[in-house]
Parts: C-alpha cells; structure tokens; sequence
C-alpha cells in the first residue's frame, strides 16, 4: 500500500488507480514542496507493484495555475519541474491527468507530459509565461508543437492566450472531455487507460518538422512591436528546436528560459501581476459591501455613458439620467453601440447585447434613483455643480444608497458635505473609455464609511477593474502626480524639443502614446480647464508654458476638432499641424528662452525624475496606500510601460540616491519645480527601495 498524504500532493491507491492529488490552495502552485511530492508520488506509484496505471488531478478550483511565481528571481531548489515533468513522461506505468478550471503555464506543461489528457466542460488552459517575462520553462515549448498544429503552438506560446476545453479539444491539445468532478474524471481517466479505449502515448516521442517559414514570420512580426519583448521571440527560439529530440531541445528551452529569468522585464511583468492582487489588500476589505442591484448614471457624456455600460456589463440594472429627453435617447443609442463594438471585437454576442439593453432605462427625471443602490455623477466637473446635485440627491436617494462621484480632480469631502450622509459618499474615479479602460481609483474622503468602501471593491471586482484606494486631494493618485509631470513636457517644449521628439522619445521608451498625443485625444479644452481652474492658485515661482492655451484660443481641441499639436485630416499618419509650431516658435520668443538640445534620454530622464518625484510625495502623504498602488493606478489607467513594472517599480531601478543626485542636477535650472522629495532623500540615506515599503 503506498497512500500518502504530504502538505501538498495526496496519493490513494485502490483497485490498480495511482490518484495524484494536488492540494495546495488556493491555486495548487508548483513550488519545491509540490514538485518533490510529485517526483516522490510518481516513483512510489511506479515501484507498487499493485498499481497499473496513475491518474493525477486537483483539488480546489483548478488543476494548477503553474509555477510558484513567488520563487522567481529566488535560487532554484530542486527538483525542477521540467525534470519532474520528464519523470513523468519515462514513467512506465500510463499517467493520465484531468484537467479544470484555468489551468496554466507549468500545470499545462504538466499534462503536456502525461500520456493523455482530458478536460473538463469549463476548463481554459494556457501557456502565459510571456505575459510575466518568461517562456514555458518545462517543456513547453517543446511538448505543445508536438501535439498541435505547428502556427498554432507558435501563436498560442507567443502571445499567452487562454483557449477553452472546446478548443483545446479541437487543436489535439486534449484526448477527450471528461465529466463529473475531477476526481471522479481522473478514475474514469484511469479505467479508459486500462480498458484501451483511452489513446496512451509519450509527447516527446512524436516527431516534427518545424516549419522554419512561420518561424519567421512569427519572429518578423514580434521585431515589430513596440515595446520590444524578449520573451516571445525567445519562445519562438526555443519552439524552432522542437523537431531535435526532445532532451535536447529542452536543453535550450531551459537556456533560454534561464536568460529570460535574468532579464529585468521578467521582473517588471511579474511586479505588475502582483499589483494587480496587492491593491486589494486594504483596512476596509473586510467589511461587509452593500447589495447592489440597481443603479444610476447621472449624466449621458462620454463618461457617463462609458460607466453604464460597465455597470450593465457587471449585471445591475441601470437608469442614466440626462437633462433633455432627446439627450437620453442618445446616450441610450451610445450606450447600444458601446456593446456593438464589443460584437465586433469578438468579446459579446447580439443575444447578450440585447440581454443587457433591457436592464438600461434612460429618464430625466432625477427622483427616479429615489429607490436605486447606487447613484453615479458624471456631470460637468466643476464643483458647484456637484455639491448642489448631491444636495438633491441627498433629499432624493433612499436611506443606504451610495452615492458616487466621478470626479478627477475635485475635493470629494466637500461633495460628501454637501449631504447630510457623508458616510455613504464616495469617489469613484472612471478612466475614459470607461467600459474599457481597467482602472477605478476608490476615493475614500474623511467620512466615507468602511462598508461603502468594501462596495466600491466589490463592484470593481464585478466590472473586471482593477481599484486603486486613494486618499483625498487635487487630482488623486493619477491626476495629481500626471499634473506635475506633465508640466515637464511643457518646460522641455518651450525650452528647445519639438512635441513630436518628446512624444517619440516616450513612445520608444514603451509609452503607447506621448504626451501631446494624449493630450490631443483627450481633448486640448480639458487640460484648459483645469489651468484655468488652478490659475488664482498657482504660485509665482512656477514656470508657466501657455502655448496649449493658444492652440485652445483657436478652438483646436485635438482630435475631436481635426487639429491640436498635430493634424488628423488624415487618421493613418499624425503630422504636427504648421499652426501649433508656429504659436511654439512665437512662445518661445516671448519668453525669450535660449533653446537648448535635448537628446531622447535627457527627455525620458527629466519625464520619469519628475513623475517619480511627484508619486514619492502622494505616498509620503498616504494618498497612496503604497508604493505598489501608484504603479498600478499607471499601469492599468495611464498606459504606463508594463515591463517597468510602473513608475516607483521602474524608480527603484535607477536607485534612490542617483534619482536624488538627478534632481539636484536639474535644480540648477529650476529650484522650484526640482525638489527633492523627503521620502526619496531617506530612501537614499537608508539605501532603501521603494519595494520595501509596499512590504508594509
Ligand atoms: N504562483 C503563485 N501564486 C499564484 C500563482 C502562481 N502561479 N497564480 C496565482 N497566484 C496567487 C495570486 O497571487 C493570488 O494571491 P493573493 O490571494 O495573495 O492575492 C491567489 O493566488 C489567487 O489568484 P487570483 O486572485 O489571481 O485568482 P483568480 O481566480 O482571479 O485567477 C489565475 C487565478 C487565473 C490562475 C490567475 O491567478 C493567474 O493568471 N495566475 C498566473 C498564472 C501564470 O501566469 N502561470 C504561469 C506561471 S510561470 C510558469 O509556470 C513557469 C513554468 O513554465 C516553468
């Protein structure tokens, strides 16, 4: 009898069925633990000679997600996977393996080298190790080209996308679809195996051709992209050695796999994975969110209509309010169009839209939220404005409503003020096009109260967002630090670099857009705004750059008005529009600046210092909760290089005192704008990262 139960993999024999167990919540991660249970559980089955066959399976809500991230960048403890994998696969006894839930990068491999595979109905599986810097590391990239079609290994390695069980049917990834709960599939897996009529064979015996034509292509088409990532083209690597044997094309795999390991991409992927998971982690995730079903969206812009779409995607029943009746209609017709672009994209169906259509009521009538669990302003963005809409609505709402603002900038505990509720008033600060766009900055104010807090999160969690805790202030997390950064841009525009330099500069540093560019798309007038706004505020010490509010005077907001910094009479090339650099030159003049040279680093240098200055500051004033926080609020809403892992990830890479030795630098030109910030100035007399703070 060889049972055994160690912390992670339980063993049970009985009527000649090895069953494997893994058991280790609450993703049943491949750490050293797992993989020696493993190694130990597939020798001992081997060696009993009252078992024929072995049927693996796993406990809790997937087989196993791969891996144990945790480890990376940590030494190696033996076993390695791809060696217990290959245990697997010389094992002489049939190893079957069912396979559920989302099953992923080295618990996909793991079933690669079974002897077969069955899924059940519901189960994705994938290989996403590039998505976290690396390529399959045990045997993947060596395995799946033998069981699938060649293109289609390529694209499923090179890009990490998920397939489900139909599809992985389809493609030979798998043998059969099982049925029942895992276990009981891995005894009917096991009983096919030993009756015949389950096909056995080893994945490294199969022999392939690679096809060094779509080898090529593959690898043309990822040189492209920008930024460029190793990884993929690694993988691409590896899987061309898939028609050597298979021992020797591991050999490479792990090479390859130990290069990428090393690179410090691998790093910022798996940072940026993580931010994802630790945002979650605040004081008032433990209390009890609110039950909510219904909604209302009060205001039908872009905004408005972005945010309930979301909400009807997340299952609440929504009613938009907007002032005109025919205002409504056409916010009703936006909504209707947001969900067929989703059809277009593949992501939705006629018969969901439809679905989802009926839950959305559109009115002008603001009593009608009188009854409704949640109420969500997108109106304009000035003050007065709201606090005289959430007076109303404090009149209007029913007792435990929350009630929401999506605000940017504005102070969140004068809105709550406005009500004689400021426990059940919150900010929750959409990212335009809100239906897509994954962030949602939590504004919590002075009195919003825990639960309110815990709803917000909840919700989120229900509109696959990711939310970011912020504390009160002009801007937030993402506005506030852009505010300050952004005004770089400007000083390096009036004092000698061309718009296009600087966008490109921070394109090719892994941007998807820079800041002119972004600027123009989101609309010149914004922007405006708010200068005009801060302007009674703004210091005299501050160097002030008005050529956006030129452009503005002309009315040429960006793209919505065909020009801005550049032209968009044609949509397929940006050109700068003659007219900005003309008002450019003009400024320059009347601020009789000697223009300087700026090379594509010194701008990526002045824009990340001040971006990291002014993030360092929001958390030393516990606007962010932590340095981690900030990464994700740029990551997931400011199109912030995942490969850096977000700006405070990306500043521990320069280090704090060379950041501080940069500032100092570059407050010979401006004493005001370049100040060191307190915490950075610590960081660096501690030698310390801002990675130890996020271990708070
Ligand atoms: N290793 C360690 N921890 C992991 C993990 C992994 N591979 N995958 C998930 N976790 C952790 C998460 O960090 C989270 O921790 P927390 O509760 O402390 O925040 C917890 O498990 C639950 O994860 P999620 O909140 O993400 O749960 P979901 O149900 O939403 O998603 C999932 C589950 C789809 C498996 C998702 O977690 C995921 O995509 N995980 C990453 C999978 C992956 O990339 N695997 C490849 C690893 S690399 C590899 O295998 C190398 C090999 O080729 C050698």
């Amino acid at each position: 009898m060889v049972d055994t139960e160690s912390a992670l993999i339980r063993t049970t024999v009985a009527n000649a069925i090895g069953l494997i167990a893994l058991n280790n919540p609450p993703v049943n991660a491949l750490g050293a633990v797992a993989r020696q249970g493993l190694a130990d559980a597939v020798a001992a089955l081997n060696a009993a000679s009252e078992v024929q066959v072995i049927a693996i399976y796993g406990e809790g809500k997937a087989l196993s997600a791969g891996a144990d991230i945790r480890e990376f960048g940590k030494p190696l403890v033996a076993p390695r996977l791809s060696d217990v994998l290959d245990q697997i696969e010389a094992s002489l006894k049939p190893v079957v393996i069912v396979l559920h839930g989302t099953t992923l990068g080295g618990g996909l491999e793991l079933a690669l080298a079974c002897h077969a595979r069955v899924g059940l109905p519901g189960a994705h599986v994938g290989l996403p190790e590039v998505t976290l810097g690396l390529l399959p590391g045990a045997g993947g990239t060596q395995r799946l080209p033998r069981l699938i079609a060649f293109d289609k290994a390529i694209d499923m390695i090179s890009s990490g996308r998920q397939v489900a069980v139909e599809e992985a049917l389809d493609l030979g990834l798998l043998d059969t679809i099982g049925e029942g709960p895992p276990h009981q599939a891995a005894l009917s897996a096991a009983k096919a195996a030993l009756n015949g009529s389950l096909m056995l064979r080893r994945t490294g015996d199969i022999a392939i051709k690679p096809d060094s034509a779509t080898i090529a292509a593959a690898i043309e088409r990822l040189s492209s992209k920008r930024p460029l990532l190793a990884a993929p083209i690694k993988a691409i690597q590896a899987i061309s050695h898939s028609g050597e044997p298979i021992v020797e094309g591991i050999k490479t795999e792990r090479r390859l796999f130990g290069e990428l390991m090393d690179n410090p991409d691998r790093q910022g992927l798996i940072h940026a994975f993580n931010a994802e998971r630790v945002v979650r982690r605040i004081p008032e995730a433990a209390a009890t969110p609110r039950e909510m079903k219904t909604a209302a969206v009060i205001g039908g812009g872009t905004m408005g209509v972005g945010i309930a779409t979301a909400l009807l995607q997340a299952g609440l029943r929504v009613t938009l309010i907007e002032m005109a009746a025919e205002r409504a209609e056409m916010a009703k017709v936006a909504v209707a169009k947001n969900f067929d672009e989703a059809i277009k994209r593949g992501k939705s169906t006629a018969e969901a839209r439809d679905k989802l259509l009926l839950g959305l009521a559109v009115t002008t009538d603001l009593r009608d939220v009188a009854t409704l669990d949640l109420v969500i302003e997108a109106v304009f963005e000035d003050i007065a404005t709201k606090t005289e809409l959430f007076s109303k609505l404090d009149n209007i709402c029913k007792s435990g409503a929350v009630l929401g603002t999506n605000t940017s900038y504005l102070d969140v505990n004068l809105i709550a003020a406005a009500t004689s509720r400021p426990q059940d008033v919150i900010g929750l600060h959409f990212f335009s096009p809100a239906h897509l766009m994954r962030l949602l900055e939590v504004v919590v104010a002075d009195r919003t109260a825990p639960e309110v807090v815990a709803t917000a999160l909840a919700l989120s969690g229900r509109m696959k967002k990711v939310a970011v805790r912020s504390g009160v202030c002009d801007g937030f997390i993402g506005n506030r630090i852009l505010a300050h950064y952004r005004k770089m841009a400007d000083y390096m525009l009036l004092d000698g670099a061309a718009f296009e330099q600087i966008d490109h500069a921070l394109e090719d540093f892994g941007f998807a857009m820079g800041p002119f560019a972004v600027a123009d798309l989101a609309g010149l007038d914004i922007g405006w705004a708010t200068r005009k706004r801060k302007a009674p505020t703004r210091p005299a010490e501050e160097r002030y750059v008005a050529i956006a509010d030129r452009i503005c005077e002309h009315g040429w907001f960006g793209r919505k008005s065909g020009r801005g910094y550049y032209l968009y009479d044609d949509p397929k090339i940006r050109r700068p529009n003659p007219d900005a650099l003309a008002i450019v030159k003009a400024e320059r003049a009347a601020a009789g600046v000697t223009l300087r040279r700026f090379t594509d680093q010194d701008i990526v240098a002045r824009y990340m210092t001040a971006m990291i200055s002014e993030a360092a500051r929001v958390v030393a004033e516990g606007v962010a909760m932590r340095p981690i926080d900030v990464d994700a609020v740029f990551l997931f809403g400011y199109g912030f290089p995942r490969h850096l892992g977000g700006p405070l990830n990306y500043a521990d890479r320069i280090g704090a005192a060379a950041l501080v030795e940069r500032i100092e630098a570059f407050a010979k030109e401006d004493r005001y704008y370049w100040q060191v910030p307190d915490l950075l100035r610590q960081l660096a007399k501690t030698k310390r990262g801002f990675a130890d703070l996020n271990q708070r």
